[in-house]
């Protein structure tokens, strides 16, 4: 196979666009791709500071990797977990990967953030499924990270097969109130609430690992061990087996639900948040589901009619 744009012997076949790269010209396309997500959905502009959410994984470093080579102000944000080896391994990538390129890193240690906040002890405290748990962990402390550092932008790595694998567990069980939020861009609907982008949502995770590897980039291949079993999971060796028989399907999928069917669902679920009663950020009832899932964690450390701690 060719290169579709020189001609010279194409190195990475990507069938859902019928396409065919050499090495230089797969960088090219890789970056425009980012680019023109960015500038099509008006995610952000070289004016604003970004704080980019890495996870030491391929997706959020390869798109660290383009945005400051495109001369984007960006500074990265490390979260611990505390999910035991695998949180030290990735943090570690995270930080090479920083320390090469002379990027800044700022990390927030959940356990130090809190007794008992550990994603670990958090799903042990709650008795929920660790990643839900941790789903409302990640989104709380980039709010308020990006809130403390005086960001207007957090930036994530979701790619395309995210998108998908989340979009078909919605529509499974139409959740209607999720549909309605999930988005390229969340705007920021709230004082504090920064905007929230995803510039890899049409580029496929095979794609972001071809450029992860033409860049050289060290990143952590293992999955978290508690992805092990998880819906995500499942969804997405579905949507592989769709695309393998039909491909462009997962793009046609995310794509096209983002141009009609989430403005449709938006339209009918317009649900302003309101405050947390005990922290002050949006919140979707009385309390935010952060403080919620600290309710919780608190009322198993201390049970009713136990003496408080000293
Ligand atoms: P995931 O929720 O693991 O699918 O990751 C989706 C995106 O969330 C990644 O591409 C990162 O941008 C971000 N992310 C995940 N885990 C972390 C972490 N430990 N620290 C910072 N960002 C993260
Ligand atoms: Fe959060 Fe695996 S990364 S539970
Ligand atoms: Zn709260």
């Amino acid at each position: 196979m060719k290169c579709t744009r020189c001609r010279a012997k194409a190195e990475v076949e990507l069938r859902a666009h019928n396409a065919g790269f050499c090495r230089p010209c797969y960088l090219f396309y890789f970056r425009r791709q980012v680019e023109r997500a960015i500038a099509a959905e008006r995610m952000f502009t070289h004016d604003e500071r970004l704080l980019v959410a890495v996870s030491g994984g391929k997706d959020s470093l390869a798109l660290w990797d383009v945005l400051a080579e495109c001369g984007y102000a960006t500074t990265g944000l490390y979260l611990g977990l505390g999910i035991g080896a695998y949180s030290a391994r990735s943090h570690e990538k995270a930080l090479k990967f920083a320390e090469q390129r002379e990027l800044e890193l700022r990390v927030v240690t959940l356990e130090e953030e809190g007794p008992g906040l550990a994603i670990p002890d958090v799903a042990a405290a709650t008795r929920r499924v660790p990643c839900s748990a941790c789903g409302t962990m990640k989104r709380h402390f980039f709010d308020t990270a990006a809130l403390a550092g005086g960001f207007e932008v957090l930036v994530t790595g979701h790619n395309l097969d995210d998108e998908a694998a989340r979009l078909m567990g919605n529509v499974l069980r139409w959740q209607r109130d999720h549909l309605a939020r999930q988005r390229p861009v969340l705007p920021a609907t709230h004082p504090k609430f920064v905007r929230k982008v995803k510039p890899l949502y049409l580029i496929s995770e095979y794609e972001t690992a071809v450029y992860a590897f033409m860049r050289g980039i060290d990143y952590i291949v293992e999955e978290c061990p508690n992805a092990v079993g998880a819906t995500q999971l499942l969804y997405k060796d579905v949507l592989n087996r769709l695309e393998h028989a039909s491909p462009g399907t997962k793009q046609a999928f995310v794509q096209e639900f983002f141009r009609s069917g989430q403005p449709a669902f938006a339209a009918v679920e317009n649900e302003e948040p309101q405050v947390c009663g005990q922290c002050g950020m949006p919140a979707y009832g009385t309390l935010c589901s952060f403080c919620r899932l600290v309710r919780q964690v608190e009322a198993r450390r201390s049970p009713p009619g136990a003496a408080a701690p000293a």
